[in-house]
């Protein structure tokens, strides 16, 4: 994976950092996408020296920037090895209170953008000797929890186009894998969910380790598909 390219968006903060930061580790070449370059550069600052890092800011809501972070990014090193998906929102809300541009923007950062993302960054995948995509999901991608409508049927569509963007690319050898997170300690989960016992919550280097487990994994076994739990004593959640 030395010197193999990985765009990974989402990473100013929480699992999307803790992602770069192990990719980085790795000597992999980082394009890194958020909304907020100022964040990004901070990121940046923090791998210099480690590995070499472009980054792409945008705005993943916005049809064209999707096709535009991947174009950028394959300007820049030339090529894409890997694509990691893991920008995301959620909003708390009962269904019946979540307004249609509150459902449209958790659809189109959650769902419609890694579909765009996955579109846009094929061609280049094709022509890599490690062709892999990862999709961050979550527990909500097959389950439903309340106050969380908008977003579990956002998760719920990238599970589903996952599954099939997988069985269509085995026979070309491109490995296309997903990862169900339950809690994981960022500003994501402390704004959704600050009932949760801090100290239950998965480390976003916990998700980042596996990873790199799924970039390094060689074999026969397909793996489709890692749910991760947090400790709880509600074991049956
Ligand atoms: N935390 C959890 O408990 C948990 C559990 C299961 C799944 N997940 C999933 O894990 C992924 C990462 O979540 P996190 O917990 O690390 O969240 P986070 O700390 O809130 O970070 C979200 C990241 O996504 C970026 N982002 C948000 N909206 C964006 C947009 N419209 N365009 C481009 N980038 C955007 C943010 O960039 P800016 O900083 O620039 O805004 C930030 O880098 C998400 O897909 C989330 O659904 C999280």
């Amino acid at each position: 994976m030395k010197e193999k390219v990985a765009l990974v968006t989402g990473a100013t903060r929480g699992i999307g950092k803790a992602i770069a930061e192990r990719l980085a580790q790795e000597g992999m070449c980082l394009a890194l996408n958020g909304r907020n370059e100022e964040n990004l550069k901070k990121v940046a600052e923090e791998l210099k020296g480690k590995t070499e890092v472009f980054i792409s800011p945008g705005d993943l809501s916005e049809r064209e920037v999707p096709e535009q972070v991947v174009r950028e990014a394959v300007a820049h090193f030339g090529g894409l090895d890997v694509l990691i998906n893991n920008a995301g929102v959620a909003l708390s809300r009962s269904l019946e209170e979540t307004t249609l541009e509150e459902w449209e923007y958790q659809m189109a950062v959650n769902a419609r953008a890694p579909f765009l993302l996955c579109r846009a960054a094929l061609p280049y995948l094709r022509r890599s000797s490690v062709p892999t995509i990862i999709n961050i999901s979550s527990v909500v991608g097959s389950k439903g929890y309340v106050h969380q409508g908008a977003y579990t049927a956002s998760k719920h569509a990238l599970m589903g186009f996952t599954k099939v963007l997988a069985r269509e690319l085995h026979g070309e050898g491109i490995r296309v894998h997903v990862i169900s997170p339950g809690g994981v300690a960022t500003d994501l989960v402390a704004t959704m969910r600050p009932d949760i016992p801090p100290e239950t919550l998965i480390a976003p280097e916990e998700i980042a380790e596996i990873v790199w487990f799924l970039l390094t994994h060689r074999g026969n076994a397909v793996i489709d598909e890692i749910n991760v739990r947090r400790i709880s004593n509600e074991p049956w959640r």
